[in-house]
């Protein structure tokens, strides 16, 4: 089914009433505190639930007016249809020709309909899928799965890049308490042999298996570290004598401790991977929305079924909530719309997510690509230019680490960077200071940081505290600085399925609304084609020197000149 082109949100209705409600606003001056005193019903009105998080927008930049015009934006550019396009399979990664049902991948086989795309039973291939890695998974956890010395293993080094890598890796580090098979796992990606030398150093090889994982099975990050860390495992298995060297021997070494996860299963074998031992998944999953399908291998491995299906569970809770609620009460497409509202109307370029729990610290490094490869773009999906900005720039760090790092520029730069802050009401890791609950302590500054942002402190609040004339100006914050609250009951493989799915929806909400695919990536080609162009240029090949410009010349003579 061909899609329609994109609405142009600028020439909307709701944009212009929003643009007039945005010069509304800013002329009686936006103001907090006041917005505050002057209705004690505000954060009512503007709490919500979705699953069971909970979602505090008031101290944001908007009105209850806001949210409704933000509502009708996103119906005047069918933000609805979209969605049930993206939902049902309709080939909305137009400049791909693929359907985007990353959803399918979460989808309980129970529920009802079949769901078909380009001829495939969609959640049938998953669930089957689905039941191959945890029954793998299985049997690496209860030790029916053994390296080739007869050793159980006890470490998953999961090699892949960008979706193949940062998903699992942040999930792995967020769920670390829900660790019970005494198997840990390590993610490589870089192909900076730093990286591979420093995560196999220790590495004992006999109870190691990698999963190597790549969607195309061509990216050569992965199938660089992929062939390294099969020469290291032989070496090391030799010099320990647990295999003999034949051929036949190191084939079956390869057997027991590597298995594989891509679309391109033949690419898989010719590798050396027995096809047994891979998982597949399909072209409709996009790398960076791809942690729930068998990319999360490692995952299931090292946390089991019954939590990765509890995932999952997370993952499906928001989805239909995102998909089911009018835009009008929906979180999830709110956040999304006025993320618009901050970049379009206000100016910002870029959007906090600030964890209070540093489980959660590879959270905006996992939300980085997810956000910034889906939505930086600059021409709509019909080809032409976008009409307004697209894309802010997605960074963040955990709290409170980040208090005493960059806060100091949200608090009084002069910069809008509107933030996320994400909470979770119980630790699974209690500690007591003397009488003080530490936990407490932590969540005390988790509140603190958004009032302070939101309501600032005046120029007379800070004499009267007998500040120096001279420096209350220093010491004064505007406030009016934009903050969301999340807050969850624990941080649990259901809950990260949550937040995960919701800035997924975040995303696709932002990117329809600027008519852009969310969902192709030709920004990363042009230079991983240039650099498979220099790399016979750096080293020997002169021709291909002369061919380069000046300056990449100038910079590899730099190099040979100084190479050891
Ligand atoms: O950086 C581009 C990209 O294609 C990402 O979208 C993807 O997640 C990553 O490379 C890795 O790709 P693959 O899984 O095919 O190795």
């Amino acid at each position: 089914m061909a899609i329609n082109p994109p609405v142009d949100a600028t020439q909307t209705p709701a944009w212009a009433q929003l643009q007039q409600h945005f010069n509304d606003l800013q002329s009686q001056g936006i103001n907090l505190r006041r917005w505050f005193d002057d209705d004690p019903e505000r954060t009512a009105k503007l709490t919500f639930e979705a699953g069971d998080l909970h979602f505090d927008l008031s101290k944001n930049l908007i009105q209850p007016q806001t949210l409704t015009l933000l509502a009708q934006l996103a119906k005047e550019v069918r933000l609805d249809e979209r969605i049930e396009q993206m939902f049902t399979g309709v080939h909305i990664n137009n400049t791909e020709d693929r359907a985007v049902l990353h959803t399918a991948l979460r989808r309980p086989a129970s529920e009802q309909g079949e769901l078909i795309v380009d001829g495939q039973d969609v959640v049938k291939d998953v669930r089957e899928t689905l039941q191959r890695i945890y029954d793998f998974a299985d049997q690496v956890r209860t030790g029916q799965w053994r390296g080739v010395s007869g050793k159980r293993i006890e470490t998953v080094v999961n090699i892949g890049i960008g979706g193949s890598d940062l998903g699992p890796v942040m999930v792995y580090e967020a769920l670390k308490p829900y660790a019970d098979a005494g198997i840990t796992a390590r993610y490589i990606s870089n192909i900076d042999p730093n990286d591979l030398a420093e995560k196999t150093r220790d590495l004992d090889p006999e109870t190691t298996l990698f999963v190597i994982v790549s969607k195309t099975f061509s990216t050569l990050e992965t199938l660089t570290n992929a062939r390294e860390a099969r020469a290291w495992l032989l070496d090391q298995l030799q010099a320990k004598r647990a295999i003999d060297g034949s051929d036949a021997s190191r084939a079956q070494a390869v057997k027991q401790h590597f298995v594989a996860v891509s679309t391109a299963l033949d690419k898989v074998e010719a590798f050396g991977i027995d096809p047994a031992n891979a998982f597949g998944f399909w072209n409709w999953v996009g790398g960076r929305y791809s942690v729930d399908s068998a990319v999360g291998t490692s995952l299931a491995i090292v946390f089991g079924p019954t939590r990765f299906e509890e995932f999952l569970k997370g993952f499906h809770a928001i989805d239909t909530y995102y998909r089911t609620t009018p835009f009008e009460r929906n979180v999830v497409a709110l956040m999304g719309l006025m993320n618009v509202w901050y970049v379009n109307f206000f100016g910002a370029h870029s959007h906090a997510v600030l964890p209070y729990d540093q489980y959660l610290h590879r959270f905006p490094a996992y939300l980085q690509q997810l956000t910034m490869e889906s939505n930086g773009k600059s021409v709509r999906w019909d080809g032409t230019p976008v009409t307004t900005q697209t894309g802010e720039i997605f960074w963040g760090e955990p709290g409170t680490n980040g208090q005493h790092a960059f806060y100091q520029l949200i608090h009084q730069g002069t910069r809008l960077i509107p933030a996320d802050f994400i909470a979770f009401a119980n630790t699974p890791n209690p500690a007591k200071d003397g009488d003080q609950d530490v936990h407490e302590l932590f969540l005390a500054n988790y509140f603190a940081q958004t009032k302070a942002l939101a309501f600032g402190k005046t120029a007379d609040e800070v004499r009267s505290e007998g500040t120096p004339e001279a420096i209350v100006p220093a010491r004064v914050f505007t406030g009016n600085r934009p903050t969301t609250s999340i807050f969850g009951e624990a941080l649990t493989p259901y809950s990260l399925g949550e937040l995960i799915a919701l800035y997924e929806h975040i995303t696709l909400t932002e990117g329809s609304v600027w008519g852009v695919d969310s969902f192709d990536q030709w920004g990363v080609e042009l230079g991983k084609k240039l650099a498979q162009e220099i790399t016979p240029a750096i080293s020997k090949d002169d021709a291909a020197l002369a061919a380069q410009d000046q300056s990449t010349k100038s910079l590899i003579a730099f190099y040979r000149a100084h190479r050891h």
